[in-house]
């Protein structure tokens, strides 16, 4: 199944449409695809997810993992699952990450576009200094509902942004 790179979704809100020239493509992962998950979940955040990685940390959580590909190649994966945001059902966005050769090609815009078509708020927790992540989530519509302080282990503070705005 291909995403459509731009996609009302039912909660509301509407992603930014990107002009990809059907080369990218988002489909739902398998359970197959869990090795080449790891590798870009690890390549992107270390090697301690290969411990604590998704399938593992989202065990029993109905996770839904998505992967991104450039022209067939497995290039980034999004998790997200339920989980309430200010006690209303919603979808957490428990990582998302794309290959360095592939980034700022519209993958995380079309995963982050596959989730937006689910029938929830979406929300997550980015680290304050990322900023090339909290762009990518402006722009996608998502706005700061506040700042969680000292949320990561190293002490840095996340800021938590979720969609629609005004909800
Ligand atoms: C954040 C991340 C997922 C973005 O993925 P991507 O595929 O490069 O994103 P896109 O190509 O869809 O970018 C869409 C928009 O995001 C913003 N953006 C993306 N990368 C950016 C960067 N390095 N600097 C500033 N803005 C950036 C821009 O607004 C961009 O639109 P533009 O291309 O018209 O300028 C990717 O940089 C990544 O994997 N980073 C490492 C892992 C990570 O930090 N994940 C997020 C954890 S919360």
């Amino acid at each position: 199944m291909t995403i459509p790179l731009s996609v009302p979704s039912r909660a509301g809100h509407i992603a930014q449409p990107v002009a990809l020239d059907g080369r990218v493509c988002v489909r739902p992962a398998v359970w197959r695809d869990r090795g080449v998950v790891r590798r870009i979940e690890c390549a992107c955040f270390g090697r301690a997810r290969l411990l604590f990685g998704l399938w593992s940390r989202t065990d029993g959580r109905d996770a839904m993992v998505w992967l991104g590909e450039m022209d067939g190649t497995p290039a980034g994966y999004l998790v997200a699952y339920k989980k309430d945001l200010d006690g209303r059902p919603a979808l957490y966005v428990g990582g998302v990450g794309v290959l360095k050769p592939f980034r700022k090609s519209g993958i995380g815009t079309c995963l982050m576009n596959a989730v937006f078509a689910e029938q929830y708020p979406v929300w997550l927790h980015v680290r304050a200094s990322n900023m090339a992540a909290i762009a990518l989530y402006r722009k996608l519509g998502m706005c700061e509902r506040r700042r969680a302080t000292g949320f990561y282990t190293n002490g840095e503070d996340a800021l938590v942004m979720a969609t629609p705005c005004e909800g």
